[in-house]
């Protein structure tokens, strides 16, 4: 009785998270690990065309190789800094996206950011909104003055989490892509910390 009636409030609330589009579980962001986190997961969203039709990560084919060397550029960069976006689940912290703060200019303290959620199936619950979020906060805590990000034109889950965090349209580049041999605009979203 007493671990039905739990089953059950666990069922509705998390419909009812789902419903007001409020996370169910909390974000955090950490860089990488070369061994545990350099895995076939993150292979597969790297060479996902669905993931990456909005990147330019599509005209790359990614191999463990590859990705192994960059993240650690990246851990080593002074100037660009790489995050895994992990979901806590049943005392777990699973890898589901990257996030990066970078490349960040000192003289003007300004930095881009770029990021993408790789679990497709967790699209849509709020978590790049919230790692956009934390990026600021460090950001901020590195003495920057404003953030920036490029995106196509026809990334709408982009442009929205970007809105979702005060981040304005600041520039559009006319005809800089092209998307299934068609040319499209790109943007530029600053925001001023
Ligand atoms: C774009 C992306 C990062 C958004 O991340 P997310 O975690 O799904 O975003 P959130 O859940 O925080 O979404 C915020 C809003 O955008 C909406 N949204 C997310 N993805 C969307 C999509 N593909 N189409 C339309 N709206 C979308 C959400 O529904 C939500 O809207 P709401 O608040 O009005 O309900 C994610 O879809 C992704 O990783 N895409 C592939 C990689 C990519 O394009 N990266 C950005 C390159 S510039």
């Amino acid at each position: 009785m007493f671990n039905y009636f739990f089953f059950d409030f666990f069922m509705v609330y998390e419909l009812l998270m789902k419903l007001t589009h409020v996370p169910v579980k909390k974000i955090t962001l950490r860089k990488l690990n070369l061994t545990k986190d350099i895995s076939n997961k993150y292979l597969k969203w790297m060479n996902d065309l669905e993931v990456h039709k909005y990147t330019e990560q599509k005209y790359t084919k990614h191999s463990l190789i590859n990705i192994r060397k960059f993240v650690k550029e990246k851990n080593k960069s002074k100037n660009e800094f790489m995050y895994g976006i992990f979901l806590k689940r049943n005392n777990l912290n699973i890898h589901i996206g990257n996030i990066k703060l970078g490349p960040i200019n000192f003289i003007h303290k300004t930095g881009e950011i770029s990021y993408f959620i790789g679990e497709k199936e967790l699209w849509g619950k709020g978590y790049t909104t919230l790692a956009i979020k934390e990026i600021t906060k460090i950001a901020k805590k590195m003495g920057l003055k404003k953030l920036k990000a490029g995106l196509y034109e026809m990334n709408i889950g982009s442009k929205k989490v970007l809105e979702k965090n005060n981040f304005k349209l600041e520039g559009k580049m006319k005809s800089e892509i092209i998307h299934k041999g068609k040319r499209y605009n790109s943007y530029w979203f600053g925001k001023i910390l």
